[in-house]
C-alpha cells in the first residue's frame, strides 16, 4: 500500500491506491489547513484554495495529474504545489502540509524525510472477502403463523 510521509509532522501513513489525499490527512488527524482553512474551507470542492501541499522531490509523480481546477487555482504557485482535495495517491510520496507557512527547519525536515526509503507501493485494493456458504440447520424451518383467524379482532376484552 502507498505510504504518505508527512514531512512536517514526521509521520508515515498508509492508504489505498487512489485515495484522496485530503481525506487521508483528515482521517489521520494531520493538520492540513492554515488558519483561513480552519475557519472555513470548501469541504474538498476545489474552491477555497486552502488545502495546499507541497510534493517536491522525486515522489512528485506519485499523485494523479493536476486537475483543471488546480491548473487554474495554482497558476501563481510553485509547480510542486497541489490541492490535497484534488489529488489521488497513486504511490508512496513525501508531502509537506501548509507550504505557504514553511517550517523554520524545513530543509532539515526534508532531508530527514528523504533519508529513509519509502515502501514501494502501490499494490491494489484488497479483494473482498469470499461470501460464506449458507449453512442448513436441521429443523430450523420457519413455519408460518398457526392462528389465521381474526378472532377477537376489534373486540374489547370481556365482550364475548
Ligand atoms: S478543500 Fe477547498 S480547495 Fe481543497
Amino acid at each position: 500500500m502507498p505510504v504518505i510521509r508527512f514531512v512536517r509532522e514526521g509521520r508515515d501513513v498508509e492508504c489505498y491506491p487512489g485515495e484522496n489525499l485530503r481525506e487521508v490527512a483528515l482521517r489521520e488527524g494531520i493538520e492540513l489547513y492554515g488558519l483561513k482553512g480552519r475557519l472555513g474551507n470548501c469541504g474538498g470542492c476545489g474552491q477555497c484554495i486552502t488545502c495546499f501541499v507541497d510534493v517536491a522531490g522525486a515522489t512528485a509523480g506519485s499523485l494523479s495529474p493536476r486537475t483543471a481546477v488546480e491548473d487554474q487555482k495554482l497558476r501563481r504557485r510553485p509547480q510542486t504545489w497541489r490541492l490535497a482535495c484534488q489529488s489521488l495517491v497513486e504511490s508512496s510520496l513525501l508531502v509537506l502540509t501548509r507550504p505557504q507557512s514553511p517550517p523554520a527547519d524545513g530543509d532539515a525536515l526534508w532531508a530527514t524525510a528523504q533519508a529513509s526509503p519509502l515502501p514501494v507501493g502501490p499494490t491494489a485494493w484488497p479483494e473482498p472477502p469470499a461470501p460464506e456458504p449458507e449453512e442448513e440447520v436441521a429443523g430450523a424451518e420457519v413455519e408460518g403463523p398457526t392462528a389465521t383467524s381474526d378472532e377477537g379482532a376489534g373486540e374489547l376484552p370481556g365482550e364475548r
